[in-house]
């Protein structure tokens, strides 16, 4: 049996894996290639056994994550998939239950690492077509404390939430849940990705965003630039338990500050940077909504996620990304009629006019001929 490393269209030939000059990926900002200033920093990097804790670079990069984040400490973690996974074993037992958004991360895209590893059984649950949780939702699926009934432990919000187009939690709203959760003896991790995509949107802090939350990760790797690498902050009791865990699951790293420099100064530029991307995808989504056979509210996005629905142009998401491919426009189908389109610093304003010009070629055409 084979595998493909992505769906439909982007199940691609290993020799053509990176995008052409002129190519605008608009896939994932997971996609996203390290600046000049990123790779300089690199190849600079004091460096040392990070095992033994001893690697200057990434000493410092988690000082200063943990300082932005205004939680005791901090630390490196090779991916989110990871970070959120340490969280969720720290916060659980085997046989706990972690309620999650249905469509989270967690949920559908972590290839069930919290049942396989940490033992745990998602208790996944809707929030409204934004994705949104609130402490109603919440409550609802909390399991009685009752011996027969496996326990509920931890609560995973996700911020922004990825698969309902990058919707954001309030803040109000995180404090809430926390309050409400802690009163019942239960954690909260955040799975902040896009923490910073969130922050914008909101013009807040992340230090105050996630003041209540007991576990916060998020990703260097994503909208912010870095080529490899997350986050996890948290109490400094907390972060000596996830350096375990980290180890365990095969993520301690040697001479990892050439990684951190990197993430540096990903921390330090990109996040004063990204109201750009998030006035790409408005711009997208609006010039989307204009197009016949494609459905978006353009008000619905919030940040630098745009998702659409194709129903109406005659091909399924699959056929869409296969047709835009063909003409330099990469996306990613999420559903059978869902395409995704996120905006980062690799695709500018040009491209972003691209994507609409090959898209209404795309799904007009279809329409013009099915009409
Ligand atoms: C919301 C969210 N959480 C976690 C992750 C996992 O991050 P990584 O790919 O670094 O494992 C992703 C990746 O796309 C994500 O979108």
């Amino acid at each position: 049996m084979s595998y493909t490393v992505a769906k439909g269209n982007q199940m691609v030939d290993p020799d053509d894996v990176a995008p052409a000059d002129g190519v605008v990926d608009l896939r994932s900002d997971t996609v996203t290639r390290p600046s000049e200033e990123m790779r300089r920093a690199m190849a600079a990097a004091a460096v040392g056994d990070d095992v033994y804790g001893e690697d200057p670079t990434v000493n410092l990069l988690q000082k200063r994550a943990a300082e932005m984040f205004g939680k005791e400490a901090a630390l490196f973690v090779p991916t989110g998939c990871m970070g959120n996974l340490i969280c969720i074993k720290i916060w659980t037992h085997h046989g706990s239950e972690v309620i999650c958004e249905e469509r989270s991360h967690v949920n559908l895209y972590e290839l069930a690492s919290m049942s396989a590893i940490a033992g745990c059984m998602p208790r996944a649950t809707r929030g409204g077509d934004d994705g949104i949780l609130t402490w109603k939702q919440i409550e609802a699926v909390v399991r009685p404390k009752i011996y027969y009934d496996s326990q509920t432990a931890l609560v995973c919000l996700e911020n922004t939430s990825n698969m309902t187009g990058g919707t954001v939690y309030p803040t109000e709203r995180v404090n809430d849940i926390c309050d409400h959760a802690h009163a019942l003896g239960l954690k909260v991790h955040l799975d902040g990705a896009r923490i910073f995509n969130a922050a914008v949107a909101l013009g807040d802090d992340v230090a105050r965003m996630t003041q209540k939350v007991d576990s916060v990760m998020f990703c260097l790797s994503k909208g912010l630039g870095a080529p490899v690498g997350s986050m996890i902050a948290g109490s400094k009791e907390f972060i000596e338990r996830a350096r375990i865990y980290r180890k365990m699951f095969g993520g301690g790293m040697r001479q990892v500050g050439v990684l951190a420099a990197a993430g540096m100064i990903a921390l330090e530029k990109s996040p004063s940077r990204l109201h750009e991307d998030h006035e790409n995808a408005s711009r997208l989504a609006q010039g989307i909504a204009a197009i016949p056979g494609l459905q978006i509210d353009p008000a619905s996005v919030k940040s630098n996620i745009v998702i659409f629905d194709c129903t109406g142009s005659g091909m399924n998401a699959v056929e869409l990304c296969d047709a835009l491919h063909g003409k330099g426009v990469w996306a990613q189908d999420t559903a059978l009629y869902s395409v995704r389109m996120v905006t980062h610093w690799n695709v500018n304003r040009a491209g972003i006019e691209k994507a609409l010009v090959e898209l209404q070629s795309v799904a007009g055409k279809k329409v013009g001929r099915s009409a």
